[in-house]
C-alpha cells in the first residue's frame, strides 16, 4: 500500500521486502526519516543493513515495497533519487591507478558535473587530504581510503547522506574528526542515516534509531524514549549455591551472564532489601555489579528479547 507522500520526508522506505533466493534479507521494513535528521540504524551483522543501503541507492530491487530519497522514487525516478543521495559505502571500492583528485573528478562526472574543482578542493582540505589529493589510491592508508570514500559520497553536494559502518576498523582519531565532520553536515542541513556497530556514536550523535534485526525493524524510537523506556539499573549478581534467586526477585531477572543473573532494578532502594532476602535465605553473595543503562544494554536486552 503506497502511502500520500510525505513532504518534509528525506527517506521513505515503505513495506520493503528482498530476497535471495529462499532466504528473506528484509522482511516488510517501513520508516520514514525526515529533512534535517541524524538517523541511526542499528543492528547486527546480517541483519540487512546494507542490503536496504543498496535498495536505496537503486543498486540492488526490492522484491516488494517502495524506497523514495527526497521524493523521488529510487526505480521509476532513479537519476533524481541517486542524485540527492551521498553513500559512503561499508567496503572501500576504488580504482588503484587513479589519484585521489581523479577519483574524485571521475565520481563529478558520473553525475554530470564539470568544473568541480573548487568544491572538491573544499571537501579534501575538511577531511584532511589536501596533500593527498596526488597521491594515488593504492598508496594510501586504509584510514585515508575511507576519508576517499566520505568525499566520493559528497561530490555532488547530495542533501541526504549515508553512511554504512564507515568508522569499522577505523582508528580512533579518524573517527572523531569524521564525527565532527558529519556534524558540521548535518547542522548545515544535510540529513544523515548512520550504520555503525559502535552504539555508543549513535548514543551521542543521533537523535532516531532504527534497530534492524533478521530484515525486520524491531524499534524505532527518538533516542531519549528508548533509552527512557529501559530506565534504571541492571544489577549482576553472582551467588552461592548459583542460580536460586528468592521467589519474588525471579520476576526481575533479565538475563543470565558470565555466571550469575542480571536483574533490572525499579529503583536503587531496592537494592537493600534483595541483599537483606539473599543473607536470609542462606545464599552467599560471590560477586556484584550495578549498572546504568546505556543505549547498548537497551539494544541488548531488545536483541535479547527478540530471540526467545
Ligand atoms: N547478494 C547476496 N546474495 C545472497 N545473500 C546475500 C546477498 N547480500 C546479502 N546477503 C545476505 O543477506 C543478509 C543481510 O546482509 P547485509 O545486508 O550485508 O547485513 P548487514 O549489513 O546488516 O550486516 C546476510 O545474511 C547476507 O548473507
Ligand atoms: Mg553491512
Amino acid at each position: 500500500m503506497i502511502k500520500e507522500r510525505d513532504m518534509s520526508a528525506a527517506i521513505e522506505v515503505q513495506g520493503v521486502s528482498k530476497r535471495f533466493g529462499q532466504f528473506t534479507a528484509l522482511n516488510q521494513v517501513s520508516f520514514t526519516v525526515q529533512q534535517g535528521e541524524f538517523f541511526a540504524l542499528l543492528g547486527p551483522n546480517g541483519a540487512g543493513k546494507t542490503t536496504l543501503i543498496s535498495c536505496l541507492a537503486g543498486l540492488s530491487r526490492p522484491d516488494q515495497g517502495a524506497l523514495r530519497v527526497m521524493g523521488h522514487d529510487v526505480v521509476s525516478d532513479y537519476r533524481a533519487a541517486r542524485a540527492a543521495l551521498g553513500v559512503v559505502p561499508q567496503e572501500l571500492v576504488f580504482d588503484p591507478f587513479l589519484t585521489v583528485r581523479e577519483t574524485l573528478r571521475f565520481q563529478s562526472g558520473y553525475f554530470g558535473l564539470r568544473n568541480n574543482d573548487a568544491w572538491i578542493d573544499e571537501i579534501l582540505h575538511k577531511l584532511g587530504l589536501s596533500n593527498k589529493a596526488d597521491s594515488n589510491m593504492r598508496a594510501l592508508s586504509g584510514g585515508m581510503k575511507r576519508r576517499v570514500m566520505v568525499a566520493q559520497a559528497l561530490v555532488h553536494k547530495p542533501p541526504v547522506i549515508v553512511l554504512d559502518e564507515p568508522t569499522a576498523g577505523v582508528d580512533v582519531e579518524l573517527r572523531q574528526s569524521l564525527w565532527t565532520f558529519v556534524q558540521e553536515l548535518n547542522h548545515a542541513g544535510h540529513t544523515i542515516v548512520l550504520t555503525t556497530h559502535y552504539l555508543e556514536e549513535a548514543e551521542m550523535l543521533c537523535s532516531r534509531i532504527a534497530m534492524l534485526k533478521a530484515g525486520q525493524i524491531i524499534a524505532l524510537e527518538d533516542k531519549t524514549t528508548l533509552l527512557g523506556r529501559d530506565a534504571g539499573r541492571e544489577l549482576w549478581i553472582k551467588t552461592e549455591p548459583a542460580g536460586t534467586l528468592p521467589e519474588p526477585y525471579q520476576e526481575w531477572k533479565v538475563r543470565e551472564e558470565e555466571g550469575g543473573v542480571v536483574l533490572k532494578l525499579p529503583s536503587i532502594q531496592a537494592l537493600e532489601p534483595l541483599l537483606q532476602t539473599l543473607r536470609q535465605q542462606g545464599l552467599i553473595l560471590r560477586d556484584m555489579r550495578l549498572r546504568e543503562t546505556d543505549l547498548e544494554h537497551v539494544f541488548v536486552s531488545m536483541m535479547h528479547k527478540e530471540m526467545q
